[in-house]
């Protein structure tokens, strides 16, 4: 295959996210079966996106500020880059700077280009490369105190080139499920139920993903497996999601994670992957 074709199919995301499948995008990927669309309703940083090849993608997550980003990535790139290289100039290193620009972001709209490069700022700048929000849905991780953050730009223009082929939707993952059709493969990594009350938990969004959600999801999967819609799905690996997925054939791998709330500490959990 051309070189630059390849590249363009087999990238790695542009963004840090907690969760993010980066390094299991090939055990992920021998899971899920061929097909013309694959469907992600919880695209996160799109590391599955990035790391496979199908004809087509629709990407979804309840992250307007995300989508809002992808979308302005797709649709108006050249704008979005040069806005994004602004705050990478060098004078916005500042705790001092940080701040404030926290504060602008969380004044904007999700469309807006503004705050898809301020998005971008903040997941290099602020602690861990964090995304939470408070419940009033106002951005609040503090600054990450990196020496010389980067912007991904070689990544960005790959991003922007594959997402030609992707759709990009603000959706619950119900909704999501809803626009599946036959002949779709789906992939779905929710924030994952929490092993123990010591293990790191990470807020997504606005709210938790509560129990009741995590069964939803199994519903989701089984409805869609009837329809004769391949379902892979990703959580941690314990008895209580072994239960919710029992009508799936189970994949179990050892990957390293941070452990601790402070998110420094590394070590080896299990985790699942379900095929329906
Ligand atoms: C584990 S992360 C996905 C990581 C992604 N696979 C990657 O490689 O970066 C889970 C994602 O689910 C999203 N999310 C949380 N609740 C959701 C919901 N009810 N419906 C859709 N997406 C949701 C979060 O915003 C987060 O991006």
């Amino acid at each position: 295959m051309d070189k630059d074709l390849n590249e363009i199919i087999y990238s790695t995301p542009f963004l840090k996210w907690a969760g993010g499948k980066r390094k299991l995008v090939e055990v992920i990927s021998k899971s899920l079966a061929g097909g013309d669309r694959l469907v992600e309703p919880f695209v996160g940083s799109g590391a599955v996106f990035m790391g496979t090849n199908y004809k087509k993608y629709l990407l979804c997550d309840t992250n307007a500020d995300l989508i809002g980003l992808f979308n302005n990535l797709k649709n108006n790139t050249e704008k979005l880059l040069a806005e994004t290289e602004i705050f990478f100039s060098g004078k916005f290193k500042t705790e001092e700077a940080f701040y404030e620009l926290r504060e602008r972001f969380n004044t904007l709209e999700a469309e807006d280009i503004k705050k898809s490069a301020l998005f971008v700022y903040l997941n290099k700048h602020a602690f861990n490369g964090l995304c939470r929000y408070n419940n009033k849905g106002y951005f609040n991780v503090p600054f990450g105190k990196y020496t010389n953050p980067q912007l991904p730009i070689k990544e960005m223009l790959l991003f922007a080139k594959k997402a030609q082929i992707a759709e990009f939707k603000c959706l619950d993952f119900k909704e999501t499920f809803k626009l599946v059709k036959k002949g779709d493969v789906v992939y779905a990594d929710p924030p994952y139920v929490p092993i123990s009350a010591t293990s790191s938990f990470t807020t997504y969004a606005k709210e938790n993903f509560k129990l009741e959600a995590q069964n939803a999801l199994a519903d989701e999967a089984n409805k869609a497996k009837a329809y004769g819609i391949r379902v892979v799905i990703s959580n941690s690996d314990q008895s209580i999601t072994r239960e919710m997925y029992k009508n799936s054939e189970i994949e179990s791998i050892d990957v390293m994670r941070s452990i601790s709330s402070k998110g420094s500490t590394r070590g080896k959990v299990k985790e699942l992957i379900a095929i329906f």
